[in-house]
């Protein structure tokens, strides 16, 4: 009988012990990412450039729409991020002197490569989002999820979260209103089920977002 009584507070004693590591590996946890979010977001985040600036604001001017590079397919996807094919016909051949469009027509348009553009708003692979469901269906404007980024004079810098790899516009917690971050609209989960609270009057449940 007091063996076993022994061994009970043997094995309690061990467990206490480690709840005690376990709340000060907790504590140490929450104090580096608190550190890490607040005091250091340089340190959080790495910067990444476009591959070339572009200018909303000049081809808005030369095209009017912005159909004309990200538009609906015939099998109702989204294009996205326009591919040589919308750029060809004005910059077979260099018209202005200005250093990007060089840049531009010497590695990609004369190697025929498609630029890889950075996508600020680039959801995790777990994530399913439709332009369709949001722009055609409930006729919704760009500007509401991206801001003015349609009317820009140049591409804002990419800033990519170092622990997890995600771009700042769609990783961590929000708390602050959509459009209102320091570095631009964000399109992160609480952003997506704040508007479908609103829309529709529920969050929706896990499996409408993520497959
Ligand atoms: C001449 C082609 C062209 C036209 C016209 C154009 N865009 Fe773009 N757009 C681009 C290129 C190039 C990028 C860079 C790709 C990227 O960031 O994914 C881009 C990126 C974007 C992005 C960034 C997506 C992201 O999160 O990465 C948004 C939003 C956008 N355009 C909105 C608009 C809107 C709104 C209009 C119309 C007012 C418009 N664009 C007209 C070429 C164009
Ligand atoms: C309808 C013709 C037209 C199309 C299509 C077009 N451009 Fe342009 N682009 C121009 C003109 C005109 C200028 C020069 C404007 C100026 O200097 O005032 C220009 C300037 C540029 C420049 C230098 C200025 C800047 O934006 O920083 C880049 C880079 C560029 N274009 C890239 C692209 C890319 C990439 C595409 C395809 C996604 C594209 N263009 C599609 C007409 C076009
Ligand atoms: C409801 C919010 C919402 C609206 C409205 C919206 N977008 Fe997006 N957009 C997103 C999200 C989220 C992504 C990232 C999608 C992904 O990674 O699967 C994205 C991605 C993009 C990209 C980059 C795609 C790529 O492959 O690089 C472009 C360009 C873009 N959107 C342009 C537009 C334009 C133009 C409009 C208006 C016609 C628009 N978006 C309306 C949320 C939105
Ligand atoms: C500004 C408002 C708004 C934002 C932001 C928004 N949504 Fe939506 N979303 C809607 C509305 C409205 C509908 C249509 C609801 C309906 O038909 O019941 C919808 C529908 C959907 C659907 C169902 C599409 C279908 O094919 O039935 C999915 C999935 C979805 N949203 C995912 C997302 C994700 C992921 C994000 C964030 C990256 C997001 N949404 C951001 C308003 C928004
Ligand atoms: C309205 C759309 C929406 C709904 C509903 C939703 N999510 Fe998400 N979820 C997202 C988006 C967008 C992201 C990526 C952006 C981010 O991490 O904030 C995400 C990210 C996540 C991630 C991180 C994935 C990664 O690769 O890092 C987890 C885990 C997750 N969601 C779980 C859930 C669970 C569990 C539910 C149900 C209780 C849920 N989500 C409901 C849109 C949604």
């Amino acid at each position: 009988m007091s063996t076993q009584s022994d061994n009970q507070t043997a094995s309690a004693v061990n467990r206490s012990s480690g709840w005690v590591i376990f709340v000060f590996f907790l504590i140490g946890l929450i104090a580096s990412m608190i550190t890490g979010w607040t005091a250091f977001p340089k340190l959080l985040y790495s910067t990444k450039e476009q591959p070339i600036d572009f200018s909303h604001k000049v081809h808005i001017e030369q095209l009017g729409d912005c159909r004309a590079c990200h538009f609906f397919r015939d099998d109702g996807s989204f294009s996205g991020a326009p591919s040589l094919d919308e750029c060809k016909d004005c910059h077979m051949y260099p018209m202005t002197g200005n250093p990007n469009e060089q840049k531009f027509i010497e590695e990609y348009i004369e190697k025929d490569k498609e630029v890889p553009w950075l996508n600020y708003a680039e959801q995790p692979p777990c994530v399913f989002f439709s332009h369709a469901a949001h722009v055609k269906g409930s006729d919704m404007q760009c500007e509401t999820c991206h801001g003015d980024m349609g009317h820009s004079d140049s591409l804002r810098e990419y800033q990519e979260n170092r622990i997890t790899g995600y771009s700042r516009d769609i990783w961590g917690y929000s708390m602050l209103p959509i459009g209102e971050a320091e570095h631009g609209p964000r399109q992160k989960m609480n952003d997506c089920a704040a508007c479908h609270l609103k829309k529709t009057g529920s969050k929706g449940d896990c499996f409408q977002c993520h497959k």
